[in-house]
């Protein structure tokens, strides 16, 4: 096998043995982070939960909701270490590729609109704003807005 195929990212399902490391970079990169309970229900729920590995290091994952024909994108990270290096943006075509497969007809997000690094990579993908969620986020004083994004799959 090449070099290059050997260090691609390999995307797996997320098991309970990987949340100690998931947590690692959850709560590394928010200020509000899941807990390990907020995974394990996901996982459980059957929720479609996936890991991303570059050559066996946890660098991302998401978690994602499909039902009645729609997607819901709960969480969607990649390690600080690892970011603004294309990861984000494949993980999330993995993500929409799923929820296609799946057959859901859109995927939609919530995001912080503080957060504009995440806002511009769904933007560029094609993600479209769609409403508001009045207090949806903890935030340090209170509660954040969240942006209510949605994405047609084709
Ligand atoms: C948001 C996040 C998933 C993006 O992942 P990433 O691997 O860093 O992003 P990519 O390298 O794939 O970026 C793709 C494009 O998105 C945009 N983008 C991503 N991060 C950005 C940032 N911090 N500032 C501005 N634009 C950004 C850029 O257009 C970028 O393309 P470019 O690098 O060619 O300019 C990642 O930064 C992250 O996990 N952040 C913390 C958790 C989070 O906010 N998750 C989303 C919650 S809704």
């Amino acid at each position: 096998m090449s070099a290059v195929l050997k260090d691609a990212p390999q995307l797996s399902p997320m098991r309970e043995s990987d949340l100690d490391e998931v947590l690692a970079i959850e709560r590394a990169i928010y200020g509000h982070p899941w807990t390990r309970g907020n995974f394990v229900d996901s996982i459980n729920a059957g929720y479609e939960c996936r890991c991303l590995r570059l050559a066996g290091e946890l660098i991302g994952y998401f978690v994602l909701m499909v039902a009645a024909q729609e997607g819901h994108l709960l969480n969607l990270s990649i390690a600080a270490a690892h970011q603004r290096r294309g990861h984000g943006r494949d993980l999330l075509r993995e993500a929409a590729d799923l929820a296609r497969r799946l057959g859901a007809r859109n995927v939609f997000l919530e995001v912080r609109p503080s957060n504009r690094g995440a806002q511009a990579l769904y933007t560029h993908f094609g993600f479209r704003k769609i409403g508001t969620r009045r207090g949806y986020y903890p935030a340090q004083a209170g509660r954040e807005d969240a942006i209510v994004l949605t994405l047609p799959l084709k």
